[in-house]
């Protein structure tokens, strides 16, 4: 996520383009009443003096925000120091487990002064990327931009890792390096070819200091793609690609694979360990709704005020038309069912209100 804050548009514009390179989602601070031309340096510095939080206009459930493992955190310098706004939100969210990537846009403070121990000092649970920040000359984020655009993030990420790995400084900041070449999409096979090139030139007892740093760094995800290809091999349809377009409906990451586009439609849709969709409502004038076969895994199917079904191979549901319901993986085991999607008239889905993580945990 790229949460921001900017009052003159500069940090807006730098965040636009973070969120552009990375997908990221954009999320702005925005204070519930706003700074005027007339008052913003007076306002700012006497908040920054009595250490005031103002308000905020703009919030997000803190279900959603545990969604997130990278946020990019971005404001302008005020007063040599992070603007109030910031604390706001900053405090308002557990941020904890997260990785916080700080930028600002300035106007000659370009080290960001005390902005960016600020974040650490706040998210102290958090990791916080305080020397790989971003920055720019608020006059110049025009350029700035275009010569950023030389350069993506990622081989930037590249860069760095290499050039720090090649001098031996491969310690506790290397691993704050490693961490972002991660978040700024380089990928276990990536950074294995990347350190194993390397060592021909920068010596192998500094890649294997790199490596031993790497594999834990990168082991999630070696973890996720062991589990992800065993549980496909469990099945006979395959569990396709992330299914982004409905990601916003759902909790966790979920796949989609067409099995048939013809008479009627039938999916496979899989659900990883903890993934259900939002409650929702399937319309229609006539006929509509949908039928689910669960084909490997387990999960659940709840209508709203029933209790939840338990979904194991072989189960089907049929969920009629205009009754609102969720499905989704159990907390320990991946799911799939198939979606066959019940022909009718002026269908539509509504998308409703995802489930609690209170109601979730507590079904047996
Ligand atoms: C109240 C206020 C205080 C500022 N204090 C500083 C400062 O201490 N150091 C600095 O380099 N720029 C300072 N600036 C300039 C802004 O950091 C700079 O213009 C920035 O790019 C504005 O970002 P925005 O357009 O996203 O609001 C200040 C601007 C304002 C409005």
């Amino acid at each position: 996520m790229v949460a921001y804050f900017s009052w003159s548009g500069n940090t807006q514009q730098v965040a636009n383009w973070i969120s552009d390179k990375t997908g990221g989602e954009l999320f702005r601070i925005i204070p519930e009443v706003e700074y005027t031309e007339d008052d913003v340096f007076d306002r700012a510095q006497d908040e920054l003096n009595n250490g005031t939080r103002p308000p905020l206009s703009s919030h997000i459930d803190q279900e959603v925000m545990e969604q997130y493992d990278v946020i990019f955190v971005g404001f302008p310098i005020w007063w040599y120091d992070l603007p109030m706004p910031v604390w706001s939100f900053l405090e308002e969210y557990d941020l904890s487990g997260k990785t916080i990537i700080p930028f600002f846009t300035h106007n000659g403070s370009s080290s960001g002064a005390s902005s960016i121990s600020t974040v650490a000092e706040l998210c102290p649970d958090s990791t916080v990327l305080t020397d790989d920040y971003f920055t720019y000359s608020g006059n110049n984020v025009d350029e700035a931009e275009s010569a950023e655009d030389k350069l993506s993030l990622k081989e930037r990420s590249l860069i760095t890792v290499v050039a720090l790995l090649s001098q031996g400084l491969t310690d506790t900041s290397f691993v704050h390096h490693l961490e972002s070449a991660k978040a700024n999409g380089i990928t276990k096979s990536e950074i294995a070819e990347i350190i194993t090139h390397a060592a021909f030139y920068a010596g192998w007892p500094k890649a294997w200091a790199a490596f031993r740093l790497a594999k834990d760094i990168w082991k999630e995800d070696a973890n996720e793609a062991d589990e992800k290809t065993a549980y496909e091999k469990s099945m006979l349809f395959p569990i396709g690609q992330p299914n982004d377009t409905f990601a916003q409906y759902f909790v966790g990451q979920s796949y989609l694979a067409p099995v048939s586009k013809e008479q009627v439609g039938i999916f496979n849709v899989t659900f990883e360990p903890g993934c259900r969709n939002n409650w929702h409502i399937h319309h229609a004038e006539k006929g509509g709704g949908q039928i689910l076969v669960c084909v490997a895994g387990r999960g659940f199917y709840q209508e709203w005020g029933k209790t939840p079904i338990c979904m194991t191979a072989g189960d089907v549901v049929n969920i009629p038309a205009g009754v609102k319901h969720w499905h989704g993986a159990a907390p320990d085991s991946w799911f799939s069912h198939l979606v066959v999607e019940v022909p009718g008239e002026n269908t539509h889905t509504e998308w409703c209100e995802p489930v609690s993580n209170e109601d979730y945990a507590n079904i047996k």
